[in-house]
């Protein structure tokens, strides 16, 4: 038995179809009932075990946990993740898991600016001293990242950063669960951590450039200063303020520390990796005008 926390997430879902379809046994967690319901309802699964279960909760995660023997961990920033995972790994040795697949960050310099990464290096180090087999997977930025800048590309053709014309890798989270099925079918005791990227970087001015061509009129990518990024992301994005600190921390990081592709996802799957091109025709109609964003 496979528990997924995280299982209505953007990895966590993916990982779920992909275990369903393959008929392993899988316990898939989430806060929302009816959220995680319609997912497999949509996907006319009925051998998953549903779990309702919230990491502020232990007992919850303890009954998440009982019986399985590989957990994915795959949970939302914020800013009580290390006590949450920490517990949570906690929790998982006690009832006799094997195997955990947690999905970090990149890991940056000691003195990183990033608080997030520093947050996934503790808990980093909470799993590998737990005495429980893992697997740390290391993406970089999600290429469904991109879905949140098109408000204000189907509205006003443009978006907005501090990150300049920065290279940056880019993953498409499907390529993440697949890499997560793949170790957690294949499972053998040994303790890995990947680092995870598409394989070519691309500069915002770049993606503008590709939007430009796929939606056949002008898209404009526009670098402010941190800061102001940080108070449009707080007062337009409604976004709360460590959210906006870590959106301008990660921007900032990439000016300062060169990314380059690995080929790990070749090396593991045994093909390239899903590219930003596709993506981007994939979810045309995201950055359309006049799609609804409040629909979603
Ligand atoms: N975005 C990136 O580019 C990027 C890059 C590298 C690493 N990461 C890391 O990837 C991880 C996932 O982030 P994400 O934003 O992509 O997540 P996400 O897709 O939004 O999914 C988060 C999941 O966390 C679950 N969750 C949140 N709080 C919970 C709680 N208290 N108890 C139980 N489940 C809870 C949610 O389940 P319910 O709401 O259904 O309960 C949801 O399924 C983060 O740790 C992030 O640092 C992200």
């Amino acid at each position: 038995m496979i528990t997924i926390i995280g299982a209505t997430g953007m990895i966590g879902n993916a990982l779920l179809r992909r275990l369903m379809e393959g008929g392993v046994p899988v316990r898939a967690i989430s806060r929302e009932p009816d959220q995680l319901r319609q997912q497999i309802v949509d996907l006319a699964f009925s051998s998953v075990e549903l779990c309702i279960a919230d990491a502020n909760d232990p007992e919850s995660m303890r009954r998440a946990l009982a019986g399985a023997s590989q957990l994915f961990l795959a949970l939302s920033n914020n800013p009580r993740q290390v006590e949450l995972e920490t517990s949570i790994i906690q929790i998982a040795a006690q009832e006799g898991v094997k195997h955990v697949v947690k999905i970090s960050s990149p890991a940056y310099e000691e003195r990183s600016p990033v608080a997030v990464a520093k947050w996934h290096a503790d808990i980093e180090q909470a799993l590998v001293t737990s005495g429980i087999t893992y697997t740390i997977l290391r993406p970089y930025a999600f290429m469904q990242n991109l879905l949140r800048l098109a408000p204000t590309i189907t509205t006003q053709d443009m978006f907005f950063g501090c990150i300049g014309d920065s290279p940056c890798n880019f993953i498409d989270c499907r390529d993440i669960a697949d890499i997560a099925a793949e170790v957690m079918t294949r499972f053998k005791s040994v303790n890995s951590i990947y680092t995870l990227t598409g394989s070519e970087t691309f500069t915002y001015p770049q993606i503008a450039d590709k939007l430009s061509i796929l939606l056949n009129r002008p898209i404009e990518f526009f670098n402010l200063k941190p800061e102001a990024l940080r108070t449009d992301l707080i007062e337009h994005g409604q976004m709360p303020s460590w959210l906006a600190d870590h959106v301008v921390e990660i921007q900032t990081m990439s000016t300062v520390v060169s990314e380059k592709p690995t080929d790990t996802v070749r090396r593991l799957l045994g093909r390239e990796p899903r590219s930003l091109d596709a993506f981007l025709e994939e979810y045309r109609d995201a950055f359309n005008r006049g799609y609804n964003h409040a629909m979603k």
